[in-house]
């Protein structure tokens, strides 16, 4: 059993290589060095652009908990963790949602760069687009400020089906989206 105390949720899901469980406080530690990783911290949304310490990444980690489900991946094979995926309530006006919708972003990362393009991408988006989609009900999941440099994030998105919806002025940065009608799922199955 995980301690859910710091996710504040206490969902598993499995695909084929991987879990994805409540984010441990000590789950911190392991992610630390690959956000001192300009290449990778400049790649995940959201994340400041100066020096990354412990108390910083757990505040950062924190906020996310708080607005929606932090999980941590971990390969079955090593029963390592290699990552982390997020399921976000929006706070995005610019995300226009309606009255009544339910719309979450999903930020996602790989730590480790020798796993990136082995598949672990979209076998942990696909898990998490079923359950949003099937068991949360959600409406509509959002890719937010996805820079046009990342081309790895952006297929990513759109082999699952994700579809640009906006570029944004200032730098370029692009958000996805895709709703539940559109959505398919092949490559996470047990
Ligand atoms: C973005 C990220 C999650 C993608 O996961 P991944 O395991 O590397 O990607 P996958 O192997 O699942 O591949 C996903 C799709 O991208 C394609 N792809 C993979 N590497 C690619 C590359 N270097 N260039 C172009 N396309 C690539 C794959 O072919 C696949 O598309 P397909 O199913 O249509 O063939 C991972 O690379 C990562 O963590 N990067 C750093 C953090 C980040 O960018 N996060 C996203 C923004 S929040």
């Amino acid at each position: 059993m995980t301690n859910p105390k710091f996710a504040g949720h206490d969902i598993c899901l499995e695909t084929k290589r991987l879990i994805l469980r409540p984010f441990e406080l000590s789950d911190f530690e392991i992610a630390l060095p690959y956000y001192q990783d300009p290449e990778f911290k400049e790649a995940m949304e959201g994340t400041p652009d100066r020096f990354i310490d412990l108390n910083m990444l757990e505040r950062i980690g924190e906020c996310m908990a708080r607005q929606g489900y932090l999980f941590a991946v971990v390969q079955k094979a090593t029963n390592r963790v290699i990552g982390e995926v997020c399921l976000e309530w929006m706070n995005l006006s610019r995300a226009k949602v309606a009255p009544g919708e339910k719309v979450m972003r999903t930020p996602l990362g790989i730590w480790d760069k020798s796993l990136w393009g082995k598949g672990y991408g979209k076998e942990m988006l696909e898990c998490i687009m079923q359950y949003a989609f099937e068991t949360m009900t959600i409406d509509r999941l959002c890719a937010m400020d996805i820079s046009k440099k990342n081309v790895r994030s952006r297929r990513l998105f759109e082999s699952c089906g994700y579809r640009l919806v906006r570029t944004l002025a200032n730098d370029g940065a692009m958000d996805f989206e895709i709703e539940f009608k559109d959505a398919v799922y092949t490559a996470h199955t047990k």
